[in-house]
């Protein structure tokens, strides 16, 4: 079976490096890839969004699968493209895509077929949303770009002029283009979140471990919102009667919903969930692998995930029985100084072998590349390092102890990942 991967993050390098233990996998190209991709497949220099491109290149290459990683490409619809000209693909139709492609699309679903969620109202006008924020009368207020944003599209304002001035920048300035022409405006919730990712058919879903995500920058929940600066699965907040209900009252209404919109989701479907004192309730869909949950998650899967794959995208999903490690994994993002905000490129990565691993740890590329037998730095967050334990603790210390053997100029990490577990 020869699988072309789409992409070029960390989350990519882990599916990669999962799908190489397949037996029945014998090809791994990716594209465009990255400095670790380029050690473990053979990378082709397209873009993500290159839809004729990557259908070139999948019909040259005569790949079985190509694998559609990001939320991009999948919201131009490089599935239905691929599924058109005869070359299976994972991932969701540009239709079920919408789950994250509009949050506007994912709140009227929720609120049509009752998935617990956050109040919420949809606006085009500043005004108008000002009026609506003003007459709740509580804050935080959470304002939300409706489109696709790198994760930066959302805004907890404190106060009206903190509301005011995220309004005038989505709407009036065009901070994220199209996907700022409408806003939604939410409820804050409180609780612990949890990342919970699923396999779906569009008929059978299956989730996988949970894990908990942390998007701030720096130590102690501080700082910026990232894409993400590490993982702990599984997340311990989420216990098995919270699995329970959420799957009765979240995944399964969820899966039924997008049946009965006439748009099925097949693939990945991620559920970003608040743990509210009124029971679970989802912030977001994403309509694919959480980066970087996917590089605590996948290592701890024991079925071959190419196994899994052909069976989502020949739907045949609940004829095969999906099996877990018991153990936990931990991973530490490692960024270029400055991240989320500018930072240099470039840097000489040290620590690494020739493989871009390290002992006692599994290293995911993302801002990397490989230069004259040397790993440079050539994005944002660089590396996610796992650790795997018998214990949080145990696999906390894998990784962080890994992450002291590599460095960069520059580099910058958090030092407390999973310590509020
Ligand atoms: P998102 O990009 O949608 O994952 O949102 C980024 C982060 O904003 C989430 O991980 C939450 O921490 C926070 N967030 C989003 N929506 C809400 C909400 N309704 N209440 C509280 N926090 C939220
Ligand atoms: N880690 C959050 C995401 O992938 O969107």
């Amino acid at each position: 079976m020869t699988i072309l991967m789409v992409g070029s993050g960390g989350r990519e390098h882990a599916l990669i490096r999962k799908l190489k233990e397949s037996p029945r996998v014998t090809r791994i190209l990716c594209a465009p890839g990255n400095g670790g991709a380029s050690r473990d497949a053979e990378c082709f220099p397209v873009p993500a969004t290159d839809l004729p491109g990557m259908l070139k290149l999948a019909q040259r290459e005569d790949v079985d699968l190509v694998f559609v990683a990001p939320d991009d490409p999948l919201a131009l619809g490089m599935v239905d493209l691929m599924q058109k000209n005869g070359i299976r693909a994972f991932g969701p139709s540009k239709a079920a895509a919408r789950i994250e492609a509009s949050k506007v699309f994912s709140k009227r679903l929720m609120e049509k077929y009752s998935i617990p969620t956050a109040e919420y109202a949809v606006f085009e006008v500043t005004a108008d949303a000002l009026a609506y924020i003003r007459a709740q009368g509580t804050f935080p207020s959470v304002i939300k770009a409706d489109g696709l944003a790198l994760g930066k599209g959302v805004v907890i304002a404190q106060d009206l002029a903190e509301a005011k001035a995220a309004l005038r920048a989505i709407l009036e300035e065009g901070k994220f283009g199209q996907s700022g022409r409408r806003v939604v405006v939410e409820e804050f919730l409180t609780g612990p979140e949890v990342s919970v990712l699923a396999f779906t058919d569009g008929k059978t879903l299956v989730h996988m471990i949970s894990s908990m995500d942390h998007k701030r920058a720096l130590d102690g929940d501080k700082g910026l919102n990232t894409g993400g600066m590490g993982t702990v699965a599984p997340n311990p907040h989420y216990t098995p009667e919270i699995a329970a209900e959420c799957m009765e009252k979240i995944f399964l209404p969820t899966l039924r919903a997008m049946q009965a919109e006439g748009c099925p989701f097949a693939g990945c479907l991620y559920f970003g969930l608040i743990l509210t004192p009124n029971g679970p309730k989802v912030i977001e869909y994403n309509a694919r692998f959480g980066d970087p949950e996917t590089q605590v998650v996948l290592p701890l899967l024991d079925t071959p995930l190419a196994d899994i794959v052909d069976a989502v995208v020949d739907s045949r999903l609940a004829d095969i029985d999906i099996k877990w490690k018991n153990a936990h994994a931990a991973c530490v993002v490692l960024a270029s100084g400055g991240y989320p905000e500018a930072y240099e490129k470039g840097k000489v990565i040290s620590g690494l072998d020739a493989d871009g691993q390290a002992d006692n740890a599994e290293v995911f590329h993302a801002g990397t590349a490989y230069e004259d037998g040397r790993f440079v730095t050539n994005g944002g967050r660089v590396l996610g390092v796992t650790g795997m334990g018998g214990t949080l603790a145990q696999a906390l210390e894998r990784a962080y102890s890994a992450v002291e053997g590599i460095a960069f100029e520059g580099v910058h990490y958090r030092r407390d990942i999973g310590a509020k577990c």
